[in-house]
């Protein structure tokens, strides 16, 4: 499904980014197309998306955090 429509991509992108170390909507913007939000509409569904990818991998962001 399409997060953001500014940049054009999707959830499983953001899942990626999460899974490649970003736990910033900041982070997810500049990992996946260098650039920061343009409208901002999508900040909240990217943050849901990288609380989820938290709880269910809670070692692994752990392990970012170190
Ligand atoms: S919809 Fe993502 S920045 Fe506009």
């Amino acid at each position: 499904m399409y997060v953001c429509l500014c940049h054009g991509f999707t959830d499983r992108d953001v899942r990626a980014a999460a899974a490649q170390g970003c736990r910033t909507p900041g982070a997810v913007y500049r990992a996946i197309c260098g650039e920061g939000a343009r409208c901002c509409k999508c900040v909240p569904e990217v943050r849901s998306l990288l609380r989820e990818a938290s709880v269910a991998s809670p070692m692994q962001f752990l392990d970012a955090a170190e």
